[in-house]
């Protein structure tokens, strides 16, 4: 699947020693092998994926190497979220041992978020730090997960609860992969891009609205460039807040936009295929708008319409009845709610909005409101 490389973007995260580029192009894969022998002559990989991306992009990926003359090794895990476990952690960590893997060497991510988090903490651990490379291959992964340096597996405790800050040295983000991703994951992974728009970029979400379809069919007929545009628009909006705030003590907690009440939804529905992680952003992003537009009348209402229109015109839930299955009770999301974000002294800390593309973090936001609110939804169903 060599495609024509067509109109590759550079986003540089500037994080001092740590900086690193994202490399945004219909086609790109092709370079990564010249692009790490450039980088880090002589340096080794390993490449961790999961078995769809294998079938779909691995042989792509190893021939760029070789044809760079990059060695290469891999492994390739069980597709989906249970593979951020402590046991596959174990094999992965094994394997690369196993290859003679050292500092210097490389190790590569190549897949959608759960590879991004599993070889990105592998490479964090293994002889106590070994730098890596973020080959993202779902439009969850290419606009949010790949960036920023996150990784983590999952605890019984809770998602995401075993990880590490460790920074790649570069993302190569080629939206050609992304025409065999499933719909239903990309949608998901759209809804993560209007977050950006949003949360602080009015002119994009405008955007968005006008031209979603081309980035949705990836412009593979009309030669249009939306998806590659939106997705470096995306990275420079997280790249801009990461670099602030690498280690989410303020801003990057904007990022969350959304994601305290979509946690609760996901983990109400059991974090399973019946709602995508980016469905239950969806969901999130639309009930905090209208929780925010009826607190203190902070977001006009309309904003908060214009918000559901869109998201749902791509197909996405926006409310509780979009959600198939049984919800449970308001006390139960309550809970869910109130693991997922520390309560201090009796408050909520919540990302609200005062208009579209302007979030903020709010501290103190009563539960007692929140309880209020979700019962209304709930109703609605
Ligand atoms: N580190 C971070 O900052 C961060 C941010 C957001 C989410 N995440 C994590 O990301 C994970 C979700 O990521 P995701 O949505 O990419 O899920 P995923 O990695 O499970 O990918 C979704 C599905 O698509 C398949 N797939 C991937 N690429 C494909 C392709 N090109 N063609 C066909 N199929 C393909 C995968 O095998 C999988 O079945 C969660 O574990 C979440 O916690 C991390
Ligand atoms: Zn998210």
């Amino acid at each position: 699947m060599t495609a024509p490389v067509r109109d590759a973007v550079t986003v540089a995260v500037a994080l001092g020693a740590r900086s690193y580029d994202i490399v945004i192009g219909r086609g790109i894969l092709s370079t990564l092998g010249a692009r790490i022998a450039a980088q880090r002559p002589g340096a080794k990989t390993f490449i961790v994926t999961d078995e769809n991306v294998a079938r779909h992009a691995l042989g792509a990926a190893e021939a760029a190497l070789a044809h760079a003359g990059v060695a290469a090794s891999r492994t390739i895990v069980a597709a989906g979220e249970a593979s951020k476990s402590y046991s596959v952690l174990e094999q992965v960590c094994e394997a690369i041992i196993a290859s003679h893997i050292e500092r210097g060497d490389l190790v590569i991510a190549l897949g959608g978020g759960v590879i991004g988090d599993l070889a990105g903490f592998a490479a964090a651990v293994v002889r106590r730090g070994l730098d890596y490379v973020q080959v993202p291959t779902t439009l969850l992964a290419q606009v949010d997960s790949s960036v920023g340096g996150k990784t983590a597996i999952d605890s019984a405790h809770g998602k995401n609860l075993i990880g590490a800050f460790h920074q790649p040295i570069l993302v190569l983000a080629d939206t050609v992969l992304l025409d065999t991703l499933p719909e239903r994951q990309f949608r998901a992974g759209y809804a993560e891009l209007v977050k950006y728009g949003l949360l602080g970029d009015a002119g994009f979400f405008s955007w968005l609205e006008a031209n979603w379809r081309e980035i949705f069919s990836g412009g593979k007929s009309s030669g249009s460039s939306a998806r590659e545009h939106a997705i470096a628009v995306s990275c420079r909006a997280k790249a801009a807040i990461v670099a602030r705030d690498e280690r989410e003590t303020g801003d990057r907690a904007l990022l969350n936009l959304g994601h305290t009440f979509g946690h609760a939804l996901e983990a109400a529905c059991g974090f399973s295929d019946r709602l995508l992680h980016g469905e239950a952003i969806s969901a999130g992003m639309a009930l905090a708008f209208e929780f925010s537009a009826r607190r203190q009348g902070l977001v006009p209402k309309a904003d908060a319409a214009r918000v559901v229109r869109h998201l749902a015109e791509t197909g996405l839930p926006t409310r509780l009845k979009d959600i198939p299955g049984p919800l449970p009770s308001v006390d139960q999301l309550m809970e869910l709610i109130a693991q997922d974000k520390k309560v201090k002294r009796g408050m909520l800390t919540f990302i609200l909005v005062r208009g579209i593309g302007a979030a903020f973090v709010e501290a103190g936001v009563d539960p007692r409101e929140v309880r209020t609110f979700l019962s209304e939804k709930l109703a609605e169903r």
